[in-house]
């Protein structure tokens, strides 16, 4: 990092001035870290940190202006080679990839951590044969909505799998994971209703839920949760409580049980986003409610064909008629042309496989505990997970962003969740789990990563927090 810290002050500091300096409460904070370091002899210069929030909705500047004005950002992260996004990749996404470095122009060849492909079922031969066979019957796609004679019976089948799979009525699919939150939440509850959220939920559900009155709790707070669903009884139409199955982030599960009791009590329903838990969790990986046995508990599971599932797409599973109501009237779905036939037969063909080989999801969680354990016993912090979303906690968003370009150099493909994906002190490096990975991948990145960190320290012992 040479001399340079970095100083998050994004909220109150003009975006272009340095540290020379604004408002008093800032020269303050300012002597204070300066003296800090001086009093370790080390000459230092402080710069601000940009993180992506400071580009969005700029006052004063056009569309144009704000665009140009962005670079500095990623100007920054060059200036430290530390931008590992929008990487170009030139093979598959798995468990071995190769990629374009955009600072040598080379390929390299990596193990890579960075996507949700919890089963590898993007290349599945099962997977991809069901892909190729459908699309000299029914072409590469539709070019109409589902409404209007884009439904296919491949469409059909799909639903019903996924329907079964969570143990619902009936499925609705979707364009992606994005539209169904955002299909679902928009049409369903609008200002005469409340929406009671964990605060990790997706980013798409809270666009969902742009017109609802929405309280967030603390992730799994239950005691903030019965409080605002007590003082909330009897004051709206509808009363629905949102969780994830898995959090992406984290890696970790909703206190369902509990919650599904105490939405019961209250008159509120459950909406449930298992987008992460759906291959992962539950008896043939049909996710997080049967995981937990709370089928019948869960009012609404969205859910995604672009992560465990290996394609692109996302669906609603819930009872018939309010999946026929959503079916004529939520946008994303009569908007929207149907997913394209090669997708429909994948996802299919994919939930199938599921069942009919079942050691994949034995092989993924074989991993995901041979990696947690190693990293745990080298005095990596994983924050909560208890999932194949393994976070090796950082703290320091420009030092998740190095690490992660370190790593890239040595052959390891992760990325960082920085600000704004999760709090300043929250930054960490993700690590995604996958059947595809074996045992050599796993150990290969825990050496890359303590090579690492007797460089740049960073390691949280247990003991120390
Ligand atoms: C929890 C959660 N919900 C929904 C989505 C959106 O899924 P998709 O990629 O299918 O749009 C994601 C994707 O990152 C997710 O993590």
């Amino acid at each position: 990092m040479g001399n340079i810290v970095y100083v998050n002050l994004s909220k109150t500091i003009p975006i272009e001035k340095d540290l020379e300096l604004q408002t008093p409460f800032h020269q303050k904070r300012i002597k204070k870290l300066t003296n800090l370091y001086h009093q370790k002899e080390t000459r230092i210069s402080m710069k601000k940190l940009y993180t992506p929030k400071d580009f969005i909705n700029i006052e004063g500047r056009n569309i144009y202006e704000s665009a140009a004005h962005f670079q500095m950002f990623i100007d920054q992260m060059d200036n430290e080679k530390a931008n590992a996004f929008d990487l170009t990749t030139t093979t598959a996404t798995g468990a071995n990839v190769k990629i374009i470095d955009r600072y040598s122009g080379k390929e390299l060849i990596a193990k890579s951590f960075v996507s949700s492909n919890y089963l590898g079922m993007n290349m599945h031969p099962k997977v991809k044969e069901a892909a190729k066979n459908v699309i000299d019957e029914y072409g590469v796609g539709t070019s109409t909505t589902p409404l209007i004679g884009g439904y296919l019976d491949i469409h059909l089948e799909l639903e019903t799998k996924i329907a079964q799979m969570h143990g619902k009525e009936a499925a609705l699919t979707y364009s992606s994971g994005f539209a169904a939150n955002v299909g679902v939440a928009q049409f369903l509850f609008n200002k005469s209703d409340l929406a009671i959220v964990d605060t990790f939920i997706h980013a798409s559900m809270y666009d969902g839920l742009a017109n609802t009155n929405i309280k967030i709790f603390g992730h799994n707070d239950l005691r903030y949760l019965e409080m605002v669903l007590e003082k909330s009884k009897g004051r709206y139409r509808n009363m629905v409580v949102i969780v994830d199955g898995v959090y992406s982030q984290d890696g970790d599960l909703p206190k369902l049980q509990e919650i599904c009791e105490l939405a019961k009590q209250h008159g509120a329903y459950i909406f449930l986003d298992d987008a992460h838990g759906v291959g992962v969790l539950g008896k043939n990986g049909h996710g997080t409610c049967d995981h937990f046995n709370l089928e019948d508990e869960v009012d609404i599971i969205t859910g995604t064909l672009s992560k465990a599932i290996g394609a692109i797409g996302g669906y609603v599973a819930g009872s018939a008629q309010l999946i026929k109501y959503l079916r004529h009237l939520s946008r994303p779905s009569i908007f929207s042309a149907s997913l394209p036939p090669s997708v429909t037969a994948a996802a299919s063909r994919a939930i199938d496989v599921f069942s009919e080989e079942p050691q994949i999801i034995r092989t993924l969680w074989d991993n995901t505990n041979y990696a947690r354990k190693i990293l745990n016993d080298n005095g990596f912090d994983l924050g909560r997970s208890e999932s194949p979303i393994i976070p090796i906690m950082v703290r320091d968003d420009m030092k998740a962003k190095i690490i992660a370009r370190k790593l890239l150099e040595n052959g390891v493909y992760i990325i960082p969740a920085t600000y704004p994906a999760v709090k300043l002190r929250d930054s960490r490096l993700r690590m995604n789990i996958s059947a595809t990975h074996t045992k050599a991948d796993i150990d290969f990145f825990c050496e890359k990563l303590n090579l690492i960190d007797e460089e740049i320290k960073f390691k949280m012992l247990k003991s120390s927090q």
